[in-house]
């Protein structure tokens, strides 16, 4: 008989790829996905615990399984990811109605732990950390879909301990995936019309370096792009310290890698980073970002700001609006500090009020959004090289695709183009995707 399972994921990409792992362990135990927690006989969250808003955010969704567990005592609820990590038997003791736990290096362990409360109704809860060498031999092989442009695991797990961070914590030590798996990995998914791949880690810029005899990060760029049949690169996450001399020249040395770069700044005043314990200080920063921009003078850059954190003067924050404008991010993903139990962080005092905070996040907003706008309205009238990914949201003849620089770009055009790269005439710069069209000869090649 079908069983049905419902699965929601909350974070980042190694969650979002720990899903597809799922989804596929399941489907090898009879297990179909289905769209609603009400058809489901099993329900999993995959969550994130990188601030407290994400946490909140993850009980307030199992509550409203509850009442679905009350009509149908049968249904089986389970928690994975980082939060799961984190809180492990305590989640079981607060959340009566959740029959499963498990954490960031079980995954594999699903389909045993669910025979297990099918079949004696017993609560399961497994959340230890497994060793190096277990984990390189369990990264995730997962069944390929159609899809244009895929995620590769790399290495997991993060040793940098960014005061401010519970990833660390919750996702052990920093191991890399062997060169030789993933490059197989990319070749089998060129077979099957992957055409761009993003290499995946927390940090994978050092990938490679505690691995006796393994490639560095720029030596496994190169050789993915020797791959026939990838026609993009992409990666995240970088730590700006281990931003190479050999990376940075990968970004004029390679035209198949991608003219976007997400290196997290985290924040622009030197006392504060030595504080969050980042590495490197803002002239080092900046330095290579005046590296970068010379070898690859069209490069965008995008980052992370946490505002807020514990000491944080004005002048600080001042210091972070100025590195911002220098800069000019295409685009930051910015955060109020949170406190993060277990982190050293978490230790220190808070010296901010809450809209104080608030007040320092509003302005960096509104700086950024206005060099965003800038840079994004700049592309109108240019025709772009984009990868197309399949049809858009907006339905009828419409397709979506990237520019190198992550863009979402939507415009008009046969489905058979999906998979090539085409030249765009961008028309129009939302906020956070654009409109284009096809340009003519490209309209009469594909028909
Ligand atoms: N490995 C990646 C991603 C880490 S989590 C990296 O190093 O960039 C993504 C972002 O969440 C971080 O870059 C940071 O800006 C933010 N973040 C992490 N912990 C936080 C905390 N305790 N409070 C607020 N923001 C946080
Ligand atoms: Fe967290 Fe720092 Fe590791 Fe990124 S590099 S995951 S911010 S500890
Ligand atoms: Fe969140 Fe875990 Fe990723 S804490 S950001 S899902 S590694």
């Amino acid at each position: 008989m079908a069983k049905f399972f419902y699965l929601e994921t909350f974070g980042c990409q190694m969650n979002v790829v720990d899903s597809e792992q799922i989804v596929d362990l399941l489907g090898r135990v009879g297990y179909q996905q289905v769209d609603t927690p009400e058809e489901a006989g099993l329900i999993l969250l995959n969550t994130c615990s990188v601030r407290d808003k994400a946490e909140r955010k993850v009980y307030g969704h199992l509550g409203r399984f509850k009442p679905l567990k009350d009509q149908r005592p049968e249904l089986i609820i389970g928690v994975g990811g980082c939060v799961a990590q984190q809180e492990g038997e305590k989640l079981l003791e607060k959340l009566r109605y959740v029959d499963l736990v498990f954490g960031t290096h079980n995954i594999h362990r699903l389909p045993e732990m669910l025979a297990g409360v099918e079949q004696e109704g017993r609560r399961r809860l497994e959340t230890e950390f497994l060793d190096a060498d277990t984990r390189r031999a369990l990264f995730p092989e997962r069944s390929v879909s159609d899809a244009v442009t895929r995620f590769v695991t790399i290495m997991q797990g993060c040793d940098n301990f960014c005061s401010y961070c519970i990833v660390p914590h919750v996702r052990g030590r920093e191991i890399s995936r062997a060169s030789g798996e993933i490059l197989a990995e990319i070749r089998d998914l060129t077979a099957r019309g992957v055409k761009e791949v993003t290499l995946l880690g927390q940090n994978v810029n050092s990938y490679g370096l505690r691995e006796a005899g393994e490639m560095s990060f720029a030596q496994l760029l190169h050789a993915v792009h020797e791959i026939d049949g990838i026609e993009r690169i992409r990666f995240t996450t970088s730590h700006p310290k281990d931003l190479s001399a050999e990376l940075i020249a990968c970004f004029g040395g390679l035209p198949k890698l991608a003219k976007h770069l997400h290196l997290p700044v985290q924040c622009g005043a030197d006392p504060v980073l030595a504080a969050m314990n980042r590495g490197y200080t803002r002239a080092q920063y900046l330095e290579k970002v005046a590296q970068l921009k010379e070898v690859c003078p069209e490069i965008r850059l995008t980052s992370d700001v946490i505002v807020g954190f514990p000491g944080e003067t004005e002048a600080d924050f001042g210091e972070t609006l100025a590195l911002v404008e220098a800069v000019r991010y295409a685009d930051i993903y910015s955060f109020l500090y949170s406190p993060r139990q277990g982190t050293a962080a978490a230790e220190l005092a808070e010296t901010l009020d809450p809209k104080d905070k608030q007040a320092r996040f509003d302005r960096l907003l509104e700086v950024q959004q206005r060099i965003s706008g800038e840079i994004w309205q700049g592309d109108v009238g240019r025709v772009l090289p984009v990868l197309v990914e399949g049809a858009s949201r907006q339905g009828g003849a419409q397709l979506f695709g990237r520019t190198t620089w992550n863009r979402i770009v939507n415009f008009a055009g046969p489905a058979e183009l999906i998979g090539r790269v085409v030249s765009v005439r961008i028309t129009t710069a939302l906020k956070n995707s654009q409109i284009g069209e096809l340009e003519m000869d490209e309209v009469r090649a594909a028909s």
